[in-house]
């Protein structure tokens, strides 16, 4: 899956958009980065001035993208004055070496992955260190651009010490943990996960020009071989097909209860305007009024 091994270690490094933008008054701007490098953001006003030097220190290559990772501006100056709200430019300065001060330690703490010992990160998740080592784990509701919610479980591994299965997107790593990504029972747990989220959710075939986001649920269907309506009975989310937005059609028939739409509405754009109502298999995503 080339989408997927992108984000691992990006290509070159990235400045992107802030959100929520504009900004009210804080703003996170998200970056990627190419090589493990001292990073400083300088934002400016529209003439020029430095408004403010943001010093985020040494960072290894990865996705700073959701709100936990992205550079966080309080849309104050250097002496921690509100600024006025307006048009701000930023600029991205990554160095292989700080001026005047050794280079920190490197990773050292380490795991262990699939029987071999890897080095992490303080705050690295197990699913950020297996993907980094590339390990493919399967995941429904996880979106690097946002914080794990731990929602679909298709990312569970196997911890050492755990009495059941742990989600690898919102585990935090620490040392000497024993991790195993793929053993016999793991892929077992995560085919079951399947047959449940396609029972509700049969009609997985998508039309192939409808874009990879489009058929995450049928590669992970065929690759693991799940069987669709294994599990009958209530199913949740009631179609929106009468609605007369002519720009989105939005059928919940189809939905599997990942809530990214909802997150990334939320955490990227601040805007709340879609979410979720009742419960169990009376959940609904909505928004505002239900309305069209
Ligand atoms: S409607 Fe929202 S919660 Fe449902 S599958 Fe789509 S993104 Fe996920
Ligand atoms: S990807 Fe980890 S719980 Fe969904």
């Amino acid at each position: 899956m080339p989408e997927l091994v992108a984000y691992e270690i990006p290509a070159e490094t990235e400045l992107l958009h802030n959100y929520p933008n504009p900004f009210n008054p804080e703003t996170w701007i998200p970056y990627r980065l190419a090589e493990d490098a001292f990073v400083t953001l300088t934002i400016y006003d529209q003439t020029g001035q430095v408004v403010r030097t943001i010093d985020v220190g040494h960072q290894i290559a990865s996705v700073y993208e959701s709100r936990s990772k992205a550079i966080y501006w309080d849309g104050r100056n250097g002496l921690g004055e509100q600024v006025a709200s307006g048009v701000y430019f930023y600029h991205l300065t990554e160095r292989k070496e700080k001026h005047n001060e050794p280079t920190p330690p490197k990773q050292t703490e380490t795991v262990t992955l699939d029987g071999e010992e890897v080095a992490f990160t303080e705050g690295e998740t197990l699913y950020e260190i297996s993907e980094r080592n590339r390990k493919d784990i399967p995941t429904l509701c996880y979106d690097p651009r946002l914080e794990a919610f731990g929602g679909c479980r298709l990312c569970v591994v196997e911890l050492e010490g755990a009495r059941t299965p742990v989600a690898s997107c919102t585990t935090k790593a620490t040392p000497g943990m024993v991790v195993r990504t793929a053993t016999e029972d793991i892929e077992k747990y995560r085919k079951t996960l399947l047959e449940m989220v396609t029972s509700e959710n049969r009609e997985i075939d998508v039309d192939s020009l409808r874009g990879y986001a489009s058929q995450e649920l049928t590669t992970l269907v065929n690759r693991y071989e799940a069987r669709t309506g294994r599990f009958m009975g209530a199913m949740s989310g009631t179609d929106q097909t009468d609605d007369k937005n002519p720009f989105i059609f939005r059928d919940y028939d189809l939905c599997i209860s990942c809530y990214r739409c909802v997150r990334v509405c939320a955490e990227q754009e601040g805007d709340y305007a879609i979410s979720v109502m009742n419960r169990g298999f009376h959940t609904q995503i909505t928004t505002e009024f239900n309305g069209d």
